[in-house]
């Protein structure tokens, strides 16, 4: 018995998440497990209501579980970042879900962007840090009210870059980036330990050319922690060449670790290289606590209500929550489940089909019953 949390959030989130539910309600079916729902009521409706984003409420009935299934959150009406910090980065951050897991997988019958791509060269996981970089919010903005802090700033600008202290600059912002050795230490581990049981090869991301104090601390833990892999192959990458060799070897990678940052942006390009944001899962995973499984993609909500959305991507992210519960062959089935909807075109329209959201998860849902 697995006790799973939904949240299905704003926009086409209830849909997708009403579509993965089918689905892996039948993979419990068919593997003898059973799957215990619970619903929560987060997101920006609520938001909007009543003010509240995540409450002692919702924390509590979520450590009740064993795993938190995620379908999007975004609304026109709240200004950016409120929901997303406010919900979706406090989860990660609440439950320190600190690996994000992204794989780069092009599946049988879907198409990429890249040329001569086939499924034997687009087969990699990017393991994302989840927890500190630029994502800890630490940072500010200095207006002319807070003079003497802006002063302090002026003059540490001046002893750096010789520029004028007197100058007129009204406002300055910053934000900081931050990493800790344990919290990089036990990313790249976790990445090591997937690559040891994958094709043997660990690349990490960074920009420790330029940012060296910060990615040279990251590097110096990859290093140390590269020594008790001795048959894992091992290289550095700069964020900027990476996207370049994501698009032209991407054959290259096995698995990719990198912080939290690079891994935001290196990922949506990983999704387009797999068939675009519709294919693609993530998993927020702390390996002794609760996890939490979503599609990359957002909630767009221009098509909140059509069941029209593609839910192959949280559907995907319904078999990583599976397989991080120990369910691997009902894991397996879903992802097999996923490629024949593909194969059969029994897909919707973004991917050239003609079905609805339920009617995707219900024909995947029907194979895995009947075994096939
Ligand atoms: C993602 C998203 C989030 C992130 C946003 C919505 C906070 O872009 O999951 O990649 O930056 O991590
Ligand atoms: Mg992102």
């Amino acid at each position: 018995m697995h006790r799973i949390a939904a949240i299905g959030g704003d926009g086409i989130g209830p849909e997708i998440i009403s579509a993965g539910r089918t689905v892996l309600d039948a993979a419990s079916e068919r593997f003898n497990f059973a799957i215990d729902w619970v619903d929560f009521d987060i997101g920006s409706e609520r938001y909007l209501k009543t003010g509240e984003l995540l409450t002692d409420e919702d924390i509590s009935g979520l450590e009740t579980c064993d795993s938190i299934y995620f379908g999007a959150i975004g609304d026109d009406r709240v200004r950016p970042g409120i929901l997303e910090k406010g919900i979706l980065l406090a989860l990660r951050f609440h439950f320190d879900q600190y690996i994000n897991l992204r794989p780069i997988q092009l599946l049988h019958g879907v198409q990429t962007p890249l040329a001569n791509k086939t499924p034997d060269d687009i087969n990699f996981l990017v393991v994302r840090e989840n927890t500190e970089d630029f994502y800890v919010g630490i940072g500010s903005r200095f207006r002319g009210a807070e003079k003497r802090s802006l002063e302090v700033i002026r003059n540490l600008y001046s002893v750096k870059f010789g520029v004028d202290a007197e100058s007129d600059a009204e406002e300055v912002a910053y934000q900081i980036g931050l990493i800790t050795r344990e919290g990089s230490e036990r990313v790249i581990r976790y990445a090591f330990e997937r690559a040891n049981e994958r094709n043997k090869k660990c690349s990490s991301v960074d920009k420790a050319n330029v940012l060296s104090d910060i990615y040279g601390l990251w590097r110096e833990v990859f290093t140390s922690v590269s020594k008790g892999y001795p048959d894992v192959e091992t290289e550095f990458t700069f964020v900027d060449a990476v996207t370049m060799w994501f698009v032209k070897n991407p054959e290259w990678f096995d698995v990719v670790v990198t912080p939290n940052m690079f891994g935001d942006i290196i990922t949506d390009l990983g999704a387009m290289v797999q068939g675009g944001l519709g294919l693609a899962p993530g998993g927020n995973i702390n390996p002794d606590g609760i996890s939490m499984f979503e599609p990359i993609h957002g909630s767009a909500p221009k098509y909140k209500g059509m069941n029209i959305a593609n839910p192959l991507a949280t559907i995907w992210a319904g078999s990583l929550l599976l397989e991080n519960l120990g369910e691997k062959e009902a894991a397996a089935a879903v992802l097999k489940g996923i490629e024949s909807s593909i194969l059969a075109g029994h897909v919707t329209k973004d991917m050239g089909g003609a079905q609805s959201t339920s009617s995707v998860g219900d024909w995947i849902a029907a194979q895995i019953r009947t075994g096939a």
